[in-house]
């Protein structure tokens, strides 16, 4: 079979809800994938920052087939042996208290939810069903229903309603607007991301996260970060908020806690906002189980071993710089933190759907969010000399123009 004949009988048995570039992957290691036609690309989107550890990771390969060969998953109707030390290993990294597992990053952060309102109810004393949830504009927390009903992008709700309430929108990076609606004595809590990825590599004003915890203590509001895809050495740091404050109330993880190869969310809070969740409150069959937590234990111990966040901040630097100075007239802007880089493309001069075409053909995966961003987010564990080989690869198309 060739390209073609895979992407129609894609075309026909699945629902169109993606947009993928026309190429038909079947083969990884490493920083590379490759086609069914033996092309090779250097993966510059690592499955939306899931895929950190790079393809093929021999440690999370051991910990999975070692993990399968040993117990697979019993529910937590039981105790089992990897949980408790996946959970450790991740509260002591993170400085939060404690972890609630769960499988897809839209779970983790339906449970942050739970625990926000109860938090309000049982402990902000806010009335029976008043509770209210501050969101930023341009957030992206997932699919589901009670998430796309707070989304700002009407293309993620369009016809998907009625959707539940109690959340209220704050441009996001403006105190002045958070600071008045977090004095409503309704308001539990603000889910946030430290910087958006979806909206396309959004960077906050320098300052904007601390201020903002400050803002939410003053007014009895948790604060709780999503970091599903700016976590775990994305941004150069272990978390992107200890880019500017000690600790949120909730910290919501997913994508590359699972390695790239298996789904492995967590909602972390402190005790006291934990202690909201009492037996039988939520689950999930498989969150937490052993294979999750002999994954998500690996994942941890490389990004700490390999000093993944380091590299990140270092070669990442290093990638937007060059990607600065070429000096693009294709690019308005090039943002971002480590290793997760976002290119502004004049929609006048050219498309980034057209571009990241255009990137594939020289050997490079990458993908438009929006009409007008390019992302770029290899895998934490690429070399100065991959990076390189794009760079000169990606040059002579942006300066094309
Ligand atoms: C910040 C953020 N939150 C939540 C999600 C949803 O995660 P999932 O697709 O695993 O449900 C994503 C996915 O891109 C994300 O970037």
């Amino acid at each position: 079979m060739k390209t073609q004949d895979y992407i129609d009988r894609e075309q026909r048995y699945l629902a169109s809800n993606y947009h993928p570039l026309p190429v038909v992957l079947n083969k990884a290691d490493g920083c590379w994938v490759w086609d069914v036609e033996g092309h090779k690309y250097l993966d510059f989107l690592s499955a939306y920052s899931a895929m950190s550890a790079g393809h093929l990771n021999q440690r999370i390969q051991n910990a999975l087939i070692s993990q399968l060969n040993t117990l697979g998953v019993p529910s937590r109707a039981f105790y089992t042996d990897k949980l408790g030390a996946f959970a450790e290993k991740l509260c002591i990294l993170s400085g939060m208290d404690q972890m609630l597992p769960m499988n897809t990053g839209a779970e983790a952060v339906e449970t942050a939810i739970k625990a926000a309102r109860r938090w309000g109810y049982q402990t902000k004393k806010i009335p029976k069903d008043k509770a209210k949830i501050i969101v930023s504009s341009g957030n992206f927390h997932g699919r589901t229903t009670t998430i796309v009903g707070f989304s700002s992008e009407a293309e993620y709700k369009r016809d998907f309603g009625p959707f539940d309430g109690g959340f209220v929108e704050t441009p996001y990076g403006d105190l002045d607007a958070l600071e008045r609606i977090a004095a409503d004595p309704h308001v539990c809590g603000y889910i946030t991301e430290p910087m958006q990825g979806e909206a396309g590599i959004v960077m906050p004003p320098e300052g904007w996260l601390a201020e903002a915890q400050a803002i939410c203590k003053k007014h009895n509001v948790l604060f709780i970060i999503d970091e599903i895809q700016t976590g775990l050495g994305r941004t150069g740091k272990d978390f992107a908020f200890q880019h500017e404050i000690n600790n949120p109330d909730g910290l919501i993880l997913g994508k590359a806690l699972g390695g790239g190869v298996y789904p492995v969310s967590a909602f972390l809070a402190s005790k006291d906002v934990m202690d909201v969740f009492d037996a039988g409150s939520h689950g999930s069959t498989f969150g937490g189980n052993p294979i999750a937590a002999a994954i998500g234990l690996e994942a941890l111990s490389i990004l700490e071993d390999e000093q993944l966040s380091l590299k990140s901040k270092t070669l990442g630097d290093y990638l937007k710089q060059s990607l600065i100075d070429m000096n693009s007239g294709y690019v308005r802007d090039v943002r971002g933190a480590g290793l997760w880089i976002g290119m502004d493309i004049d929609p006048d001069k050219i498309s980034a759907r057209t571009l990241c075409e255009q990137f594939k053909d020289e050997g490079i995966l990458c993908k438009e969010t929006h009409e007008t961003i390019v992302r770029f987010a290899p895998p934490l564990t690429i070399t100065k000399d991959e990076i390189d080989w794009a760079l000169g690869r990606i040059r002579p198309i942006l300066q094309s123009v």
